[in-house]
């Protein structure tokens, strides 16, 4: 079965691939010819997620599927949440500091401050569109729309430690572990991340399907 992942993220391309084996073909955007900047306009992860995958479905007419990422801290009601990407862009003048993990991070921390509640989590919406057809004959479908949530609990250390990984991991202490993520390396990282736990969800799904 060929479906389509709503990414040119390579390194999310290969870990799909890995987890769902050769039954699946599993294209990019830029495999099907889309090099449009798809929206992501929603005010939560899932509407982001299924937003993405709507406009492949509607614009390519294949079963598809989209993803949102956001860490969400306690003590901060959430935030940064569906902002992850741009936190330290919201309301600054600055320019250029949408996707800076250093400014993220910096900000992050200094909106925690001292608080003792370190508490947080990562979270990944999957959002999957397929078409289905109600008559074995294929002349009458139906959109089928399913979503698969995977979170990590962890805390926010005081300061950053690792290397290793992207984004927020050298502040994100996963529960059960005395390292970050950025410290614990892509192999431990990968087996237990809140996206590796959606797209298994989504990969038992499809398999079963
Ligand atoms: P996306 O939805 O996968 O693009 O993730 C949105 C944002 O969340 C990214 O730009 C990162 O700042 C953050 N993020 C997502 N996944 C991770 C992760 O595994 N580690 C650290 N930060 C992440």
């Amino acid at each position: 079965m060929k479906i389509v992942f709503a990414t040119n993220n390579q390194h999310k391309l290969k870990e799909i691939r890995n987890i769902l084996g050769d039954s699946f073909e599993v294209v990019s955007l830029s495999d099907i010819g889309c090099h449009e900047d798809i929206p992501e306009t929603g005010k939560t992860l899932e509407e982001n997620a299924l937003m993405k995958a709507q406009y492949v479905y509607d614009h390519y007419h294949v079963n598809c599927f989209a993803d949102d990422t956001g860490l969400e801290v306690d003590a901060l009601d959430g935030a940064p949440g569906v902002y992850s990407a741009r936190y330290a862009a919201a309301g600054s003048q600055q320019t250029g500091l949408s996707h800076d993990s250093e400014a993220n991070m910096a900000r992050l921390l200094r909106e925690l401050g001292n608080n003792n509640n370190r508490k947080a989590r990562f979270r990944t919406v999957i959002a999957l569109i397929e078409k289905r057809n109600v008559c074995p004959c294929g002349c009458t479908s139906i959109k089928k729309v399913s979503q698969f949530e995977g979170i990590v609990e962890g805390e926010i250390i005081r300061e950053k430690r690792g290397g290793e990984g992207f984004g927020y991991d050298p502040i994100f202490q996963p529960e059960g572990y005395d390292k970050t993520f950025a410290e614990l390396g892509t192999d431990i990282k990968n087996s237990i991340s809140h996206r590796a736990r959606a797209t298994q969800k989504l990969a038992e799904y499809l398999k079963t399907r």
